[in-house]
């Protein structure tokens, strides 16, 4: 699979940047909530962060054949407060996913046949609406002063779908097996 019009490209680039400092901006950010008491939703973001890695290597492995180095322009939060501050910069950081970023990402690489970035575009703002429904639920859980409830996290590592407590037998985005998710 490779990619033939540069929009696409532009745009694989672009999420590549942007989920790349997601993983690293949750990574941060579920220390942060461990040392403030809540650790749970310290390992929310560890697990949302591994998600983002699936989809950074997915849109980088689209890409596979454009080899050279190239400036990134993509969207970044930034923040480092309270946990309850970084779950609303994660919130607007996955709602922008959801309704500007990745649907006009999609809808360009199925106006340009690019099979490749569509799959990853759709894989990606599939999984980003749940991610906003979590970190919804983790802050509300944090604006009460306590840590959510959570048992385990399962993230499918082929397209980032994200599930805590109950695992489906397969992967309702990408119709992996659940034997091959994440535990978190
Ligand atoms: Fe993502
Ligand atoms: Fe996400
Ligand atoms: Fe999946």
């Amino acid at each position: 699979m490779t990619v033939k019009n540069a929009m696409t490209a532009d745009f694989l680039r672009s999420a590549y940047g942007g989920e790349s400092m997601a993983h690293m901006r949750y990574l941060i950010w579920g220390d942060m909530a461990d040392n403030e008491g809540m650790p749970n939703i310290g390992r929310l973001f560890r697990a949302i962060a591994y998600a983002e890695w699936v989809h950074a290597d997915n849109h980088f492995k689209v890409l596979k054949d454009k080899v050279g180095d190239a400036s990134v322009a993509a969207g970044a939060v930034f923040g480092a407060g309270k946990t309850v501050d970084n779950l609303q910069g994660a919130i607007n950081g996955e709602l922008h996913e959801v309704e500007q970023m990745y649907p006009v990402y999609l809808n360009t690489a199925r106006f340009q046949g690019e099979k490749g970035a569509e799959k990853s575009f759709h894989y990606a703002l599939e999984a980003e609406k749940i991610h906003a429904k979590l970190f919804e639920e983790a802050q509300r859980a944090a604006k009460q002063g306590r840590d959510m409830k959570l048992e385990t996290v399962y993230v499918c590592p082929i397209c980032g779908h994200t599930v805590k407590d109950n695992l489906p037998d397969t992967c309702p985005i990408c119709g992996a097996k659940k034997e091959m998710y994440k535990h978190f």
